[in-house]
């Protein structure tokens, strides 16, 4: 059991600032996800928590001790490569039982907990073949079981999902967890893919060019972004951005563009001071969030139909609103007409108001 703290962690390669002054604090027993897009420095972030990177500033603590000197053993965390890293001359057994082995674990016992992980993801049936007899997906499940058959303080994971088909990514990310839950292994799980992460993830760290940009459980973070970055990034279709501009005077406060005019007068107390009359302003509103309405509604937004995508238990619009693409997420198998205008009104109560820069304005 561990807790994780990064203070000003920095991680410089010549030129190339890939973590950027990190400050973080991982609880014990925590599922934290790191995501962000590729490129964003959280391979780098993993591997200075493992040990395999110094960091070019800062410190690591695992329970307030100071690892940043120590050894990857030393530190007693188990990785799970992007790239599997088996020893390719051994067994897929003897690859799951090596670090119950280095521990002096019994054979008995070792080959009987190799199993019962195996059995678990799927590959129970490979136990006798070397990594080089197997598909992507199925090294890719011996890495994870490699990791998990011992219970180290921390467990890290580089995106160990990716080479699997929908399905089976189902599957193990159920069983992870399930695992997670069960024994309470403080875990660092990296990935790009957002429904894994907030599936998956107690609390989620949203990176972008090295650095955090916000932190919180999946649901804080997607109800509440802090910058159009982690609006959109979070979502599938992401949050809708619409260009339009705050008009405010001493008792009104509306937003306009030239097909819309929302009046938003209940949020009047919490604009702050800086927000001035006829600011440029992108009105955020998730797919969900937008309702079809009868034409000319007062506060909806009419859009050109550009595509209608039946998905079964949903349909998804795309509609185009002066320049911008709107996705509207639709709770129906009766789709609307595939031409034509649609009026869709947003739900007041869930609308983002973020500044031309990107950050949140309420
Ligand atoms: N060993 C290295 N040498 C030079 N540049 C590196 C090295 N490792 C990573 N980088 C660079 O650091 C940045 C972050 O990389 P990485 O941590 O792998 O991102 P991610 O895992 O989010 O895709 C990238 O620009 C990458 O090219
Ligand atoms: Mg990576």
């Amino acid at each position: 059991m561990a807790k994780i703290t990064l203070e000003h962690l920095s991680k410089h390669f010549g030129p190339v600032i890939a973590v950027n002054e990190i400050d973080l604090t991982i609880e014990d027993g925590e599922f934290f996800a790191l995501l962000g897009p590729s490129g964003c420095g959280k391979t780098t972030t993993l591997r200075l928590i493992a040990g395999l990177e110094k960091p070019t500033k800062g410190r690591i603590l695992i329970d307030e001790q100071d690892v940043t000197a120590l050894t990857p053993r030393e530190r007693d965390v188990a990785m799970v490569f992007q790239d599997y890293a088996l020893y390719p001359h051994m067994t897929i057994l003897d690859n799951i039982a090596y670090p119950l082995k280095v521990r002096g674990v019994p054979r008995e016992e070792r080959v009987r907990r190799v199993r019962e992980v195996a059995q678990n993801l799927q590959i129970g049936e490979l136990l006798d073949r070397r990594p080089g007899q197997l598909s992507g997906g199925q090294q890719q499940r011996a890495a994870v079981a490699r990791a998990v058959v011992h219970h180290p303080r921390v467990f890290l994971f580089d995106e160990p999902l990716s080479n699997l088909d929908a399905k089976l990514r189902l599957e193990a990310r159920a069983f992870l967890k399930h695992l997670q839950r069960e024994v309470g292994v403080t875990s660092v799980y990296v990935t790009h893919d957002q429904a894994e992460a907030m599936a998956l993830a107690d609390r989620i760290a949203v990176m972008n060019h090295g650095r955090i940009l916000q932190v919180g459980s999946p649901l804080d973070v997607y109800r509440h972004p802090r910058n159009t970055f982690v609006a959109q990034f979070l979502g599938s279709p992401p949050m809708n951005l619409i260009p339009c501009r705050l008009h405010r005077t001493a008792d009104r406060a509306r937003l306009v563009a030239s097909t819309f005019e929302l009046d938003i007068s209940f949020l009047q107390g919490r604009l702050p001071a800086g927000a001035r009359n006829d600011m440029p302003i992108f009105l955020g509103i998730r797919p969900e969030h937008l309702t079809p309405v009868a034409v000319g509604t007062p506060g909806a937004i009419p859009g050109e139909v550009y595509v209608v995508q039946p998905l079964g238990a949903e349909t998804l619009v795309d509609l185009l609103v002066e320049d911008t693409s709107v996705a509207v997420r639709l709770f129906t198998d009766e789709p609307p007409a595939q031409h034509g205008t649609l009026w869709v009104l947003p739900d007041i109560h869930r609308i983002h108001l973020y500044q031309e820069s990107g950050e949140i304005l309420i």
